[in-house]
């Protein structure tokens, strides 16, 4: 092959080319132009640097999500698999989207530990916070928090909490309305975004773990099942929340209630956050006195997926007083005694095909005056 620019002809053509002047005049604006170009990156580098800066300082974000987490990194595994923070500037549709990527090759190219991701839906504080840093604690590595609380409200917790920037964007939520699976919905797609989260639980201020962090995590790591509660209601209280214009895509005899606090995996919160179709009818249709909270899920898993979930939900609840609302516990309310019988309430479930006396691994609703006996007992009782 010819060499190339090799003994080409420019040389050959002095008359094209004139030397010396010429080479010096263009030296000199070479000079001049990479002088220009250094200057002007200078420039560029400097303003975005600052603006990046005071955005964050503007915001006042930087005591929730820490400043540090927000160096740029350029394109690499360990940003794609896990998100280092938790603040964006997706919207929901955006957002699910995102959160519906599932890689086509089979195996991983990093060493993938599979994590429980503890979603919490709150209005604001979590007062049995110190209750669930017990049970945290140790460990890291396997577990994932996040939290929804009304725009606006800021978790104030110290840098060691399990709770510290994981506060997730959120919006509005009006209970009882479509607005709550929105919510349940963006929680689950935040958390979908870290490739390890393998099981998902949605909690509430209100909730407890009544077993230690290594039994819930064998449990439900290793569960073949999902733990959404969803049953057939044919009082007022369910089927009568069906309206006839959901038909054809969803009849009354696919139709079913559930708690709206689930655990699942990961498969089927991909699924969640990708259906457009029945959600829509959900939110058109399912109102008002309809709870979208209470039957979307469990009606769209009884439709989808009936065969991949336990239809039972592992968070124990009291609707032994009747009423629209479950009992509430609170410091006069908690013993061993009591605690024991949540753990083992005398039930037995059926877990991967086998009986277990294990049927509840969280317990609402308890009141901030639980917590004091609760971390007397945790020790003792749920062995955290
Ligand atoms: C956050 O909590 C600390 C310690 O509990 C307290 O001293 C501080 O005033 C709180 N800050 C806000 C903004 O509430
Ligand atoms: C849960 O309900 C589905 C129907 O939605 C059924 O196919 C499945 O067998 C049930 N699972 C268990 C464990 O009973
Ligand atoms: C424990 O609390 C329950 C109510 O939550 C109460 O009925 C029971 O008597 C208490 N047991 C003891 C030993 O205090
Ligand atoms: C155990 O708890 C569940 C859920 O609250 C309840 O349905 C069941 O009746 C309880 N069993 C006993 C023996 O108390």
């Amino acid at each position: 092959m010819k060499p190339l620019f090799k003994g080409a002809h420019y040389e050959e053509d002095p008359e094209q080319f004139p030397t010396t002047p010429r080479k010096d005049r263009s030296l000199g604006v070479i000079k001049l132009v990479t002088a220009l170009v250094i200057f002007m990156a200078g420039g560029v580098i400097g303003l975005s640097v600052n603006t990046h800066f005071s955005r964050y300082l503007g915001s006042q974000t930087e005591l929730f999500f820490p400043t540090t987490r927000y160096i740029e990194e350029c394109l690499s595994i360990e940003s794609y698999i896990e998100p280092k923070q938790l603040k964006h500037q997706m919207t929901d549709e955006e957002l699910f989207w995102r959160g519906s990527m599932v890689p086509k090759k089979a195996d991983f190219p990093y060493k993938r530990v599979p994590k429980v991701a503890f979603m919490f839906l709150t209005r604001g504080a979590l007062p049995l916070g110190p209750l669930w840093e017990r049970f945290f604690h140790g460990h890291e590595g396997l577990f994932t928090v996040y939290v929804h609380a009304l725009p606006g409200y800021k978790l104030n917790v110290t840098e060691n909490s399990a709770f510290y920037g994981r506060q997730i964007p959120s919006q509005d939520v009006s209970w009882g309305s479509v607005s709550l699976v929105d919510a349940e919905k963006r929680l689950m797609g935040n958390a979908l975004l870290d490739f390890s989260n393998e099981r998902f639980v949605l909690l509430s201020e209100s909730c407890i773990p009544v077993f230690n962090f290594p039994t819930v995590y064998k449990y439900l790591i290793n569960s073949e099942q999902s733990y959404v509660e969803s049953y057939d209601d044919p009082s007022h209280r369910g089927r009568g929340r069906y309206s006839r214009s959901m038909a054809p895509e969803i009849s009354l005899y696919q139709w079913r209630k559930g708690s709206e606090w689930f655990e699942m995996s990961r498969e089927l919160a991909i699924d969640i956050v990708s259906d457009s179709k029945y959600y829509s009818i959900f939110r058109r249709y399912c109102k008002p006195s309809c709870y979208p909270d209470e039957h979307y899920i469990p009606t769209y898993l009884n439709m989808f997926h009936g065969e991949l979930n336990a239809n039972r939900t592992v968070t124990w609840v009291d609707w032994s007083r009747l009423g629209p609302h479950p009992a509430q516990f609170g410091r006069a309310d908690v013993n061993e005694t009591f605690i024991q019988s949540i753990r083992n309430n005398g039930t037995i479930c059926t877990y991967n095909s086998k009986p277990t006396s294990v049927c509840f691994l969280f317990a609402r609703k308890f009141a901030p005056s639980a917590l004091e006996p609760l971390l007397k007992i945790s020790q003792t009782v749920m062995k955290f």
